[in-house]
């Protein structure tokens, strides 16, 4: 647990109930500098509720945190925006009926110099964003103005994918981004977190299929009741290997990923 600086986030020891139920049990967790991280784990594994100690939305009853080396004594929910750990929900991650550039500016509106949103600029960094950072090829989304309730659901999520990479958030916080999701627009999910990557900026990818994470990730952590019980190199261990422990460690099948998922590796 030395070298803390080595990480550009750190988790020692937490711990936290709900009444009678722990939910999480002296849990470690690091994330390092532009590094993906699966999170994998069934129903009730303490996922998001880990996620929310990560973001301040919960304090822990136990347990310190590090932000690159540095000792935080209270995450607020606040201070983790400050820090740039932007968490992405799947299903509130944008607003469906404004166009792109609204709900990409929302809450970080350019100002001109009268204080009026400047739409003209917002629109146009809107479009480098598309360009740049999501190499758009679908007609749906080539202009800025396009309604995102219109956008396919694996194009929602890199839209919020881009809009925190074009903030520069060093952490992006994936929660279950392929759940409910064809293979197609899983597809894409897995592109965009590929520029995560190529970003430098760092990820948590939590999910139950591990197909979806397989691909992309550095590393590769399962929760169960609770607890981490598997911390893997992803180089170190192949797929089949994977499945097979986790199936050993939480005694069950239920995130055997599907065949049809295979597709996603070679793609
Ligand atoms: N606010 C809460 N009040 C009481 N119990 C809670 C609360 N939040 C979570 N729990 C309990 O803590 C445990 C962990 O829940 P958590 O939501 O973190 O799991 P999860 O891994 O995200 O599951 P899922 O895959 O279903 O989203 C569960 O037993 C859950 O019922
Ligand atoms: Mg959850």
């Amino acid at each position: 647990m030395e070298e803390k600086k080595n990480f550009l986030l750190q988790a020692i020891g937490i711990k936290k109930s709900f009444g009678s139920i722990i939910a999480l049990e002296e849990v470690n967790l690091e994330i390092g500098h532009n590094e993906i991280v699966g999170l994998v784990g069934d129903n009730g594994a303490g996922k998001s509720t880990l996620i929310k100690i990560l973001t301040g939305v919960y304090s822990a009853d136990r347990g310190e945190l590090y932000w690159k080396g540095q000792k935080i004594d209270k995450l607020t929910v606040n201070l983790a925006r400050g820090l740039g750990i932007v968490t992405v929900f799947q299903d509130r991650a944008l607003v469906s009926q404004h166009p792109i550039w609204r709900n990409v500016f929302m809450g970080k509106e350019l100002a001109n110099r009268f204080g009026f949103i400047n739409i003209r600029k917002e629109k146009e960094e809107t479009m480098r964003l598309l360009k740049e950072m999501m190499g758009f090829t679908s007609a749906s989304i080539s202009s800025p103005d396009t309604i995102v309730g219109n956008m396919s659901g694996g194009e929602q999520q890199g839209i919020a994918i881009s809009r925190a990479l074009y903030f520069e958030a060093p952490l992006i916080i994936l929660d279950e981004p392929t759940t409910g999701l064809s293979l197609t627009e899983s597809q894409k999910v897995i592109n965009f977190v590929r520029n995560i990557k190529k970003e430098k900026k760092s990820c948590i990818f939590i999910t139950h299929n591990l197909f979806h994470v397989y691909p992309v990730a550095d590393r590769i952590v399962i929760i169960d009741r609770g607890k981490i019980v598997e911390d893997l190199i992803k180089d170190k261990i192949t797929l089949k290997e994977l499945e097979e422990r986790m199936i050993k460690v939480t005694g069950t099948n239920a995130m055997r990923a599907k065949n049809a998922d295979k597709f996603l590796l070679n793609n």
